[in-house]
Parts: C-alpha cells; sequence; structure tokens
C-alpha cells in the first residue's frame, strides 16, 4: 500500500564500488564447458568481478558507504543505523554491519545484516524507511555487499559463469517538509515453499561445516536455474504491478525500473510484460554478473552518477531472490 506517515523517507545519496578484477568467459572457457557465445545470449553477461585474496566483503562495502557519505554530504558520526544486505558475510558472527561500523568509525549504533538474498537490498531499503517516517532516525546507511565468488563452485558451469563481487549503498534520511521526492511504496514478500530452488546448504545448524562438506562440495551455492528464472520474471512482474496499483500509476509514469540484475532475458521478460521500453530499464550486468544484493544499489548509482536518473524521477525497483523473496520499491529519486 501507498505509504503515509510524519516523515517521508528520501535516498540523499548513493555510492558503489567493485573489484577491477574481471573473470572473462574467455576465462571459464578455460574451466569448464562452456563458451562467451552462450553465456552471452543466455545472460548477456560477459565478465564478472573477482575480489583478491584477502578482501572481505566489508572492505568493498566501506569504499561504497564512503562514497554514499560523500554524495549524501554526511560524515561516519551522523549515521544512525547500519542495514547491511548479504549473503556473504565476512564471517558468520559477528555480522558485517558491525565490522564495517567499525571500519566506518561510526558512533556505537545500531547495525546490523540483512538475509534475503538477492532481494536483500529492497527489504533494507523498506526497513530504513520506517525508521526514517517514524522520526526515529534521520541517517540510515543501506548496503548491499557480496563476495560471491567464493561461494561459487567453479566446476558447476550452471552457476559460476553468473555470479561476481561488488557493493552498493545509499544514505536514507527524511525529506523536506512538502517535498515529493521520497519512496512512495513497498512491497515484499517471501515464498518459502520455493527455497529449495536455490541454497548453499552448509554452515547453518543444517549441515554444520565437518569433512563431509568438503567432501560433497556442499560449501558451494547450488541452483535449479530453469525454475528460478521462471519464478524470477513471474514474481517481478507482480511487485511491479502491485507498486503501480498501490500508487494510481500506469507503466508510461515510470521514468526508470531498476531490476535486480540476475540475467538480461528476466529482464527482458518483466519489461516485456509491462510493455515497458528497454531504454527506460537500467541493465547492470554485462561486465560485473550478478552480485545479488548489491545489483540494485550498483546500478542505482551508476544510473546516478552517469546522469540518466535525476532529482524528480520515477523509479521502480524490483527484485526476486533466493528464499524466495521478492519485492519492489516505487520511489520518487
Ligand atoms: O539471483 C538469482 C539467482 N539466479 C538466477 O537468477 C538464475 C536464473 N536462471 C538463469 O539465469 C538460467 O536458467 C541459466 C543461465 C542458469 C541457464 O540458462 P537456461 O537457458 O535456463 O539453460 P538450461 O539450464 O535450460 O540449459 C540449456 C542447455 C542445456 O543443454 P541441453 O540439455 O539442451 O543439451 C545445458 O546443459 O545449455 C546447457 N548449458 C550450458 N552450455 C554452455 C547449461 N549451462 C551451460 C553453460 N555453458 N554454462
Amino acid at each position: 500500500m501507498a505509504l503515509a506517515g510524519p516523515y517521508r523517507a528520501k535516498i540523499l545519496g548513493t555510492g558503489s564500488f567493485f573489484p577491477e578484477k574481471m573473470l572473462t568467459n574467455k576465462d571459464l572457457e578455460k574451466m569448464v564447458e562452456t563458451n562467451d557465445e552462450w553465456i552471452v545470449e543466455r545472460t548477456g553477461i560477459k565478465a564478472r568481478r573477482i575480489a583478491e585474496d584477502g578482501v572481505v566483503t566489508s572492505d568493498l562495502a566501506l569504499k561504497a558507504s564512503q562514497r554514499a557519505l560523500e554524495a549524501a554530504g554526511r560524515t561516519p558520526e551522523d549515521i544512525d543505523m547500519i542495514i547491511f544486505a548479504t549473503v556473504s558475510p565476512d564471517q558468520v558472527m559477528p555480522s558485517a554491519a558491525c565490522e564495517l561500523q567499525h571500519k566506518l568509525g561510526c558512533r556505537n549504533i545500531m547495525a546490523f545484516d540483512l538475509s534475503a538474498a538477492c532481494t536483500g537490498f529492497v527489504y533494507s531499503l523498506s526497513v530504513a524507511e520506517q525508521f526514517v517516517r517514524s522520526g526515529m532516525y534521520k541517517n540510515v546507511l543501506v548496503i548491499g555487499a557480496e563476495i560471491l565468488h567464493r561461494l561459487v563452485n567453479y566446476k558447476d558451469r550452471g552457476t559460476c559463469i553468473l555470479f561476481g563481487d561488488g557493493a552498493g549503498a545509499a544514505v536514507v534520511g527524511p525529506a523536506e517538509e512538502n517535498e515529493e521526492n521520497g519512496i512512495l511504496s513497498m512491497h515484499l514478500h517471501a515464498d518459502g515453499s520455493l527455497g529449495d530452488l536455490f541454497v548453499l546448504p552448509a554452515g547453518g545448524s543444517k549441515i554444520p561445516f565437518r569433512q563431509n562438506v568438503l567432501d560433497k562440495d556442499l560449501q558451494y551455492v547450488q541452483m535449479k536455474g530453469k525454475e528460478i528464472f521462471k519464478n524470477a520474471v513471474r514474481t517481478m512482474s507482480q511487485c511491479c504491478q502491485e507498486a503501480l496499483d498501490a500508487n494510481n500509476l500506469s507503466k508510461d509514469d515510470v521514468d526508470w525500473v531498476i531490476p535486480h540484475q540476475a540475467n538480461r532475458r528476466i529482464i527482458e521478460a518483466v519489461g516485456r510484460h509491462f510493455g515497458i521500453p528497454d531504454e527506460k530499464i537500467i541493465y547492470d550486468l554485462e561486465t560485473k554478473g550478478n552480485t545479488s544484493a548489491a545489483t540494485v544499489p550498483m546500478a542505482l548509482d551508476a544510473a546516478v552518477k552517469d546522469g540518466r536518473i535525476k532529482r524528480g524521477d520515477m523509479v521502480l525497483l524490483t527484485a526476486f531472490g533466493a528464499g524466495l523473496t521478492s519485492g519492489s520499491i516505487l520511489l520518487r529519486y
């Protein structure tokens, strides 16, 4: 439903960071039975970014956060809360958010990780919105960051061609009084009955880390790609429709759609479903691949920085991911 409340939340500034090092399709040809042509045609991906050994997820997040703070005109001391969307934190405990809070030099504010896979940033932005709209916090740092290449089996061509590393961040705070910009609606879902379509089996209470994990490669993600594909198109289309209906808008009122960057064909299918022209869709996966929770904020930052997205534009964010989770956020940037 559309939002009402004392303080409308808006994105004050964005930032992103991704490693320079690329793993190209040609590189993958030497590792698994695949080829550049197949990968480009089926996914739209030509390369993905790979963090150097020793670099951890909060390191990528730190750089993205510093850029978002600068864009928002805020300092680390201004931040009231950190929400860190990731499925590849530095370690299970403590959270990547706490690591980041320390690295940034923030006050001893509330900081936590949010696990919603590729929908993580959209979920996190909606949590930030609530704290801002209620008047409780003025500057919330929201991050989506991943180092996925360490969770991928480079013997599994169904997954290793997709995933990469990166980070995106946004500072969220109250809009000015009577300002029209800000988050207009949020629609968020989960369907745990489809959880087995995309899993990271080991490391939790179900399959704790023991030798058998390594023997069976359970430390790597496992995915039913075709099923995920179908559900991705279905759920993102539904979430976008909910956003339009709740705001009494038509697809023509939307200036930009920023979908989760999983696969170019998934994004094109959602665009076709809505009849949204391709020029209004932000694509950011060609040289970055699928960075899970990081794709939406990275794509948003790229489009803001290159001048495509301007203040006042109507922007529709949508994502889906393991869980299965899905969601959309409509905002006037
Ligand atoms: O962030 C959310 C997480 N995941 C996703 O969003 C993934 C969603 N799914 C997808 O992106 C696609 O399903 C994939 C890219 C993973 C696979 O594309 P597809 O068009 O669904 O291919 P497929 O699995 O149906 O396989 C088609 C053919 C098969 O050969 P046969 O049986 O037709 O002879 C596969 O064995 O392509 C073969 N194949 C490959 N060939 C070359 C599968 N993977 C590869 C590969 N290189 N990497």
